[in-house]
């Protein structure tokens, strides 16, 4: 089967960071967008290209939105550090985005190829944009599987998902757009696949820079996840968003009508998903409720150790 094309529109971040490698392996990645999250633009951008030229990857890198459609940016700082991408020493970059219109190449890529899928894993912000000013391209893609939103609680607020959260009004755009497929990987499901010391440990064992660069990666990473919330282990959140393309035979999804909660005072930015037994709310999404994790956490460590 052709390796499925996709865009990949992202904001690194350590898991997006380890996302790239794993779709660079298992897809025909036609573009990196990235997006104001983690951290600010110029940095998820300098930490695309970082990731680019670390693992000697020919994909174009675009920057894209520098900031939510309405509210204020937020970024991550807890999770990733003030880079985005804190803990390995940091190789200098050498290369540079292909343009700075992520919202344009997002539009142009998929009026030439059929069946792209977009996978976004940070705020939804160019996606949104891409499908406001382009409606046509919403029929046209194969479907967008996100990394976002939860079904139960949150990881930002009680009941809100940082990606969902830092642009509700982008998400609820994307939800509501119409396109044929919507898959969300929110922290419901990828609370179940996390990575701890063993996961380190073999890509040390096996060498090579890349490998050893995530190590530190999954290091300074999974260090700040055990400071908030006392488990050694943590959730590979965005790798989730490109498995749910390559790998959907490892997942169990349900089909639910998800909207975002653009206002509320206690619940913005949460994903609200009709679990009503006889709803007659349409589904437009599939929800991704299971993970079959040893196989998808060996399918991450194998894709990292495939590089140099
Ligand atoms: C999401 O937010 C970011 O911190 C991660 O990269 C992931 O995309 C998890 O809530
Ligand atoms: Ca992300």
């Amino acid at each position: 089967m052709a390796a499925p094309k996709i865009i990949f529109d992202c904001d690194p971040g350590h898991d997006d960071a380890v996302a790239i490698l794993l779709a660079a392996q298992h897809c025909e990645v036609l573009a990196i967008t990235t997006v104001s999250g983690n951290a600010p633009l110029a940095l998820t951008t300098q930490n695309a290209l970082l990731m680019c030229e670390l693992a000697e990857l020919d994909i174009p890198v675009h920057a894209g939105a520098d900031r939510p459609l309405l509210v204020r940016a937020a970024h991550a700082p807890r999770a990733h550090g003030a880079t985005g991408l804190d803990g390995p020493p940091r190789p200098e970059v050498h290369r540079s985005e292909a343009s700075n219109d992520a919202v344009g190449c997002i539009i142009e890529t998929v009026r030439g190829h059929d069946d792209v899928w977009l996978v976004p894993v940070g705020p939804l912000t160019n996606v949104a944009l891409a499908f406001r000013q382009a409606p046509d391209i919403v029929e046209r893609i194969a479907g967008v599987s996100l990394m976002g939103g939860a079904v139960g609680p949150g990881n930002v607020t009680p009941t809100a998902e940082f990606n969902i959260w830092a642009d509700p009004h982008a998400a609820q755009i994307v939800f509501t757009a119409g396109a044929p497929v919507v898959r969300m990987a929110g922290l419901n499901l990828t609370r179940q696949l996390c990575v701890g010391a063993t996961e380190s440990a073999a890509l040390r064992a096996h060498g090579g820079t890349v490998p050893a660069f995530v190590a530190e990666l999954f290091d300074f990473y999974l260090a700040g996840y055990r400071r908030r919330t006392g488990v050694a282990a943590a959730p590979m959140h965005d790798p989730c968003a490109v498995l749910a393309v390559t790998r959907p035979d490892l997942f169990a999804f349900t089909a639910r009508h998800v909207d975002v909660e653009t206002d509320g005072t206690l619940t913005r930015g949460m994903t609200v998903a009709d679990e009503r037994p006889g709803t007659d709310a349409s589904p437009n999404c599939e929800v991704a409720v299971r993970i079959d994790a040893s196989p998808a956490l060996e399918l991450i460590v194998e894709a990292v150790c495939s590089y140099r």
